[in-house]
């Protein structure tokens, strides 16, 4: 069979996914006519041409811009919804979704209507296509411990419909350390954690998230490999790191596919998966980034089996769940 239906094919999970930046432009326009929202671009091509970024920040400022037009569990239905439909197509049999919740509260849009709305959608979604799912809340580094604090606050009456807390926006300036002790509350509570560390960040915002925050995955990570020790270290706990090739490219960590790292970390024994981050706003969801980094840095069919692996066993699932997909 070819390369494309065997990726196709691999049962994979897609562990680091913004579903905020699963909004695609025609989506924005419809919803910002269904709310009477005015937006600064002329139609949906303007508005795709406005999607070229030079770093981390260039992107955040367009993605949080975005989300303006979320507003009833409706869109976070819809959003949801048309997300997992590209997750099927792609052959991703688990997905676990980010979102940011102080980007709603600040709009003054409650968490019920978040999680009601991206919740029914999961429901749906696991009973019509049979993909499972879990849900991480993400603090917002660029705002302070206090506010991540009252945030975790507002989520803990929706405790059931989370299993992780995670840590994303501006990088650099922001360092883990930052959050160790809101990170101790929600481990408190009983709560796995995540964080982005060492996307645009040194690696000893790496070696933050693990000992301070006791991250159970980094996401992206990428930059750990300046760090011959922290290298060591993640591959001896195969701790994993959910790396994103595509959204390294647009947003420059790595000037072109060839010259990203996922290979090297992966022949270094690291538990390397793949996810897409923010699609709508790359330009390629789960396959894309699969078959992107297939063909860039030559990956074999072996290659290809063990990235899914490893999205599976990086999982949130149950042992029980895991084993039935190996
Ligand atoms: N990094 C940090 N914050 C984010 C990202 C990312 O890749 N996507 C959405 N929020
Ligand atoms: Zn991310």
């Amino acid at each position: 069979t070819d390369i494309v239906s065997f990726v196709r094919a691999l049962p994979k999970a897609e562990l680091h996914l913004h579903i905020e930046g699963t909004l695609e432009p025609e989506m924005t326009f419809a919803l910002a006519a269904k709310h009477g929202i005015q937006l600064p671009y002329a139609n949906v091509a303007a508005l795709r041409s406005a999607y070229n970024f030079s770093n981390l920040q260039s992107f955040l400022d367009i993605y949080y811009q975005g989300v303006q037009v979320l507003i009833d569990a409706d869109d976070f239905f819809q959003l949801t919804y048309a997300y997992l439909q590209h997750a099927h197509a792609d052959g991703v049999i688990h997905v676990e979704i980010f979102f940011d919740p102080q980007s709603h509260l600040e709009r003054g849009i409650p968490l019920s209507v978040v999680f009601e709305g991206i919740n029914r959608a999961l429901a749906k979604g696991e009973a019509e296509l049979g993909i499972t799912y879990r849900v991480i809340p993400c603090f917002l580094r660029h705002l302070s411990e206090e506010a991540a604090m009252q945030t975790l606050e507002a989520l803990l009456p929706y405790r059931e419909y989370f299993c992780a807390v995670g840590l994303d926006s501006s990088e650099n300036g922001h360092p883990p350390s930052k959050f160790s002790n809101v990170f101790a509350r929600v481990r408190a509570e009983g709560f796995l954690t995540v964080a982005h560390a060492g996307e645009e960040g040194p690696p000893s915002y790496i070696w933050e998230a693990l000992d301070d925050l006791k991250v159970s995955r980094i996401d992206h990570g990428v930059g750990c490999e300046a760090d011959e020790k922290l290298c060591q270290r993640l591959a001896q706990e195969r701790m994993p790191l959910t790396v994103c090739p595509v959204s390294n490219i647009k947003l420059a960590v790595f000037d072109r596919m060839e010259s990203h790292n996922l290979k090297r970390l992966l022949q270094r024994g690291l538990c390397v998966t793949v996810s897409s981050d923010d699609p709508a706003y790359f330009g390629g969801y789960a396959l894309d980034n699969l078959l992107a980094v297939q063909q860039a840095l030559d990956l074999t069919r072996d290659d290809m089996m063990t990235l899914a692996r490893n999205s599976i066993e990086a999982s949130f699932l149950s042992e029980t769940d895991k084993q039935g997909w190996q």
